[in-house]
Order: C-alpha cells, then sequence, then structure tokens
C-alpha cells in the first residue's frame, strides 16, 4: 500500500500498540504496528515518517526487559517514546529509571515546564491517565524537561534538534484530556506527517490494490448481513464491478428482515450480482431434533460450508474469493506476517481446500475505519452498525429443538428488542442485545384464561470485545416497555425474562 505518510507503532504492549494505531489513524496518518522484534534496519527500510514505542507491562529493570536496538536513536527518524517507552529512552540515552515507590495509576494532574514542542499552545495545568511503577527520576543529557507531576521529576522530555520525544502518561487513552493534541503535535509538527489518511484515501487505496490483485479475473464473496463482509463487498465492487458475484446463504436462522436487506442493498442499491441462496428448508431438515449446543453448530457449519461450495462451483470460473479479514486479527496472530494469520473465515468457516486466492480488502483496518468507510460507500446504517451475530444465528438461540414455529417466535420478538433497544438510542452502545427462547413453557393468565406458553429470554450485555461483558443496566421503564410489547404482539409468548449474568460466568449466547 502506498501512503503520503507511514507511522511505525513499535509494540511493546499489544493492547497499548493497537490504541495507538488507532488514534494515529484518528489523526489521518497511517499507522502501521511492528512487533518489537523487529529489526530497526527492516523498520527503517520501509521509510517511516516517524516511529512510536508504546508503552507495556514490563518493567526496564527486570532481567530479559523488552528493549529495542539503540540504531533506532541515531536514525534521524522522529521518535516518541510512550509509558514504556518513555523509560526506555530515558535509560537508553543515559537519563535514569528508578524504582522510588512512587508509582502513579490513572487520573494524576501534570505540569506542563518550558516550552515544549508536544504541549505548544496548551495549558500548563492538565489532567493525564497514568500507569507506571517505575519512575524516570533524571532526563538523558542534552534533553529538556517538559513535564513533572507532584510525585514525579520527569513526566515528559525532549530534544527537538534529534527529533525525540517521551510522555510518561498515555496520550491514546480518552481520560488524558489533551492527548490527541499532544499526538498531533507529535505527528505534524515534530514530524511533518501530512493529514491525509481520510476514509476517501483509504478507499482509493483499497480500490487500487484490488484491482492490481485481481486484474480481470471473476471474484467471489460470501455475505453473511454482517458488516465486515458488507463492506468488503462494496469494496470489491467499486474496484472490479461486475468482475464481482456476491454469495449469500439463507440459512432460515437469519434475524428478521436480514436477507430482504441484503437483497435489496447488494441487488438493488449496488446493482451487484447477487446468488441468493434459499436453503432454509434443507438446514432446517439438517437440524431435525438436534438439541446439543456444539452438534447444532456442526451440522450448519458442514451444511453452510456444502451449499456455498455448490453455488461457487456452479459460478465456475471464480479465481479470487472475499475475505473480512480485520486488522487486528492479524496484528494478534504475528504482526503483519502473513504467514501467521489464523484462519478468520467470516461466512462460517469455509474449508481451506478451497481452491481460491484470498482477497482481504480490509486486512490493514480497524473496525471503527471499516464502519467509517461502509457509511462513506453507502451501506445502509442498519448495515454499518449492526451488532455482532453468531454464524450459526438463531439456532443457539433456541435452547431445545429448532422448528419453524419457535423460529418465527423469536424472530419477531427479537426485532421488538432491537427496535426498543434503537428507539432508546442505546443499540450502539450495547455490544449485544437480543432475545433468547428456551424451549420450556410455563403457566401465565390472559383475560380471563390460563396460558402455558413459552418465555422469552431477554439477553443485552455491554463488552470491548466479547471476552468478557456484563449484563447492561437496562432502564426499568425500557424493560417494561419490551416486555409488555413482546406478551402483546407476539403468539405463543407469556412471559419475558431478563439475564443478569456477566461473563465469565456466563457466555454472551446461551448456547
Ligand atoms: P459467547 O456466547 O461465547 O460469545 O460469550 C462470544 C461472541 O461470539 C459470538 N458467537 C459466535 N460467533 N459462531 C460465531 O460466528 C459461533 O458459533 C458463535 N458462538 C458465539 C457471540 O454472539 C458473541 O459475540
Amino acid at each position: 500500500m502506498t501512503h503520503e505518510a507511514l507511522v511505525l507503532v513499535v509494540d511493546f504492549g499489544a493492547q497499548y500498540a493497537q490504541l495507538i494505531a488507532r488514534r494515529v489513524r484518528e489523526a489521518h496518518v497511517y499507522s502501521e504496528i511492528v512487533p518489537r522484534s523487529t529489526p530497526v534496519a527492516d523498520m527503517l527500510a520501509r521509510g517511516p515518517d516517524a516511529i512510536i514505542l508504546s508503552g507495556g507491562p514490563a518493567s526496564v529493570h527486570v532481567d530479559g526487559a523488552p528493549s529495542i536496538d539503540p540504531a533506532i536513536y541515531e536514525a534521524g527518524v522522529p521518535l516518541l517514546g510512550i509509558c514504556y517507552g518513555a523509560q526506555l529512552i530515558a535509560r537508553d540515552l543515559g537519563g535514569e529509571v528508578a524504582r522510588t515507590g512512587q508509582g502513579e495509576y490513572g487520573r494524576t494532574d501534570l505540569h506542563v515546564e518550558g516550552s515544549s514542542l508536544l504541549f505548544a499552545e496548551q495549558p500548563v495545568e492538565q489532567v493525564v491517565w497514568m500507569s507506571h511503577g517505575d519512575s524516570i527520576t533524571r532526563a538523558p543529557a542534552g534533553f529538556t524537561v517538559t513535564a513533572r507531576t507532584d510525585a514525579v521529576p520527569v513526566a515528559a522530555f525532549e530534544d527537538r534538534d534529534r527529533g525525540i520525544y517521551a510522555v510518561q502518561f498515555h496520550p491514546e487513552v480518552r481520560h488524558t484530556e489533551r492527548g490527541q493534541e499532544v499526538l498531533k503535535a507529535f505527528l505534524y509538527d515534530a514530524a511533518g506527517c501530512p493529514p491525509t489518511w481520510t476514509n476517501v484515501s483509504i478507499i482509493e487505496h483499497a480500490v487500487a490494490e484490488i484491482r492490481a490483485q485481481v486484474g480481470r479475473e471473476r471474484v467471489i464473496c460470501g455475505l453473511s448481513g454482517g458488516v465486515d463482509s458488507a463492506v468488503a463487498a462494496a469494496l470489491v465492487h467499486k474496484a472490479v464491478g461486475d468482475q464481482l458475484t456476491c454469495v449469500f446463504v439463507d440459512t432460515g436462522l437469519l434475524r428478521r428482515g436480514e436477507a430482504e436487506q441484503v437483497e435489496q442493498t447488494f441487488r438493488e442499491q449496488f446493482e451487484i450480482d447477487l446468488v441468493h441462496v434459499k436453503a432454509a428448508d434443507r438446514f432446517l431438515a439438517a437440524l431435525d431434533d438436534v438439541i446439543d449446543p456444539e452438534r447444532k453448530r456442526k451440522t450448519i457449519g458442514e451444511l453452510f460450508i456444502r451449499v456455498f461450495e455448490e453455488a461457487a462451483r456452479d459460478l465456475g470460473d471464480a479465481r479470487f474469493l472475499v475475505q473480512g479479514t480485520l486488522y487486528p486479527d492479524i496484528v494478534e496472530s504475528g504482526g503483519g506476517d502473513n504467514a501467521n494469520i489464523k484462519s478468520h473465515h467470516n461466512v462460517g468457516g469455509l474449508p481451506d481446500d478451497m481452491q481460491f486466492e484470498l482477497v482481504e480488502p480490509l486486512r490493514n483496518l480497524f473496525k471503527d475505519e471499516v464502519r467509517a468507510i461502509g457509511e462513506e460507500l453507502g451501506l445502509p446504517e442498519d448495515i454499518v452498525w449492526r451488532q455482532p451475530f453468531p454464524g450459526p444465528g438463531l439456532a443457539v438461540r433456541i435452547v431445545g429443538t429448532i422448528t419453524r414455529e419457535r423460529i418465527e417466535i423469536l424472530q419477531h420478538a427479537d426485532a421488538i428488542v432491537t427496535e426498543e433497544i434503537k428507539r432508546a438510542g442505546l443499540y450502539r452502545d450495547i455490544w449485544q442485545s437480543f432475545a433468547v427462547l428456551p424451549a420450556v413453557r410455563t403457566v401465565g393468565v390472559m383475560g380471563d384464561d390460563r396460558t402455558y406458553a413459552y418465555p422469552i429470554v431477554l439477553r443485552a450485555v455491554t463488552s470491548d470485545d466479547a471476552m468478557t461483558a456484563d449484563w447492561a443496566r437496562l432502564p426499568y421503564d425500557l424493560l417494561e416497555r419490551i416486555s409488555s410489547r413482546i406478551i402483546n404482539e407476539v403468539p405463543g409468548v407469556n412471559r419475558v425474562a431478563y439475564d443478569i449474568t456477566s461473563k465469565p460466568p456466563g457466555t454472551i449466547e446461551w448456547e
């Protein structure tokens, strides 16, 4: 990929590095994460406009503490050290990092001193976010101390002539009030990077790359209804138009209106060649009497592959397959080394022996960038902001055997949940919110009659990554509205419960 500017973020702690890379991109400068084991010569060979050393959990004092080849300080490339990165610079260039017992964690007052490029035109008193045990007690010779805190004499230092800057605090976290300004000062004023990484330029780069890779060959793309495959398809379509065919497998286990929306968006709005495989009967037949959650997954996964393969075979001559792999998948599995990418399948696990070359137009992008370019490409908000949805669909939200009647009840209840959560303005803040149908029946009374019908369990969780989650503290009046609408509008339901289990110990899904 060609860029007008490139910033490398050296990874001393993956979470920190990813957040820094995102913030740099939010400042409209392209950035990539590199593992700290990357030889400095290889980093320099890429011609970076700046290098950032990230924070990390280590102490420079422990044996085997991560370090970096000091050649980086002589390279003449503007350098910013953050937290652990700042301590490395201090130690490597002859300053002092000590175990003072004066660690700082969380909200801290910062006092800016003297004239500083990073804090130019900023208030002298600011709130920053800290997370460090060791402290820098002396800056290296030739450096100016530009900020301190009550506990620590060196909270930032810089040497403009050498182009080396360091901050003990975390400018990348939102709690640091002026963190983004500090990053921008480094990027624009210290490193001279132009702010040209925009949604439009991202799309232009991706389109050029796709054209170069695909040439005049045919491409297929599996659509799942989710945001990643949708944006990938829209990008590839923009790049190669009619050479693209999308395949959408309707398992009959989707949310209400999802299949229609895929049709409407891709066939009607984008005029993409779309193969809509209506396979609900096959999936329901295969799932007949299946109760065990893992068997449901396996059954659906295998049939999905078979149906997709059949559709691909019918198309005959496609050489390329589009995948919606995102940048974090690549970073987490080996830092940009292609060979190590974990297999990531958007559409339910396509087999490795399918003879396709992969097209991964989102492989350099974070999720928020994918959403932004989805909007820029004109995809509907409903697709761009859709909450995650499991590959096996509603099958793992019906606890027990799957029947058409139960699917219909669940789709109806789920649509009410989504509608009310959106109306309350909470849809984007909540990680997932949905209905579950346990196949048991309970007694109720409606009018003068006794009822004996299904319960619906409402599940709504907050989360950053689905690894851990907390149940969402939904307002009581919203819970009430959802409950009364489901019971009044969905035949076959007489009770609504709210799941107040976090993960762990629960999982997000019920199966
Ligand atoms: P759990 O239920 O394990 O879910 O807390 C974590 C996240 O993964 C989604 N999920 C799945 N996604 N195939 C998928 O593609 C699956 O079989 C599957 N099971 C769970 C779930 O919706 C949540 O976002």
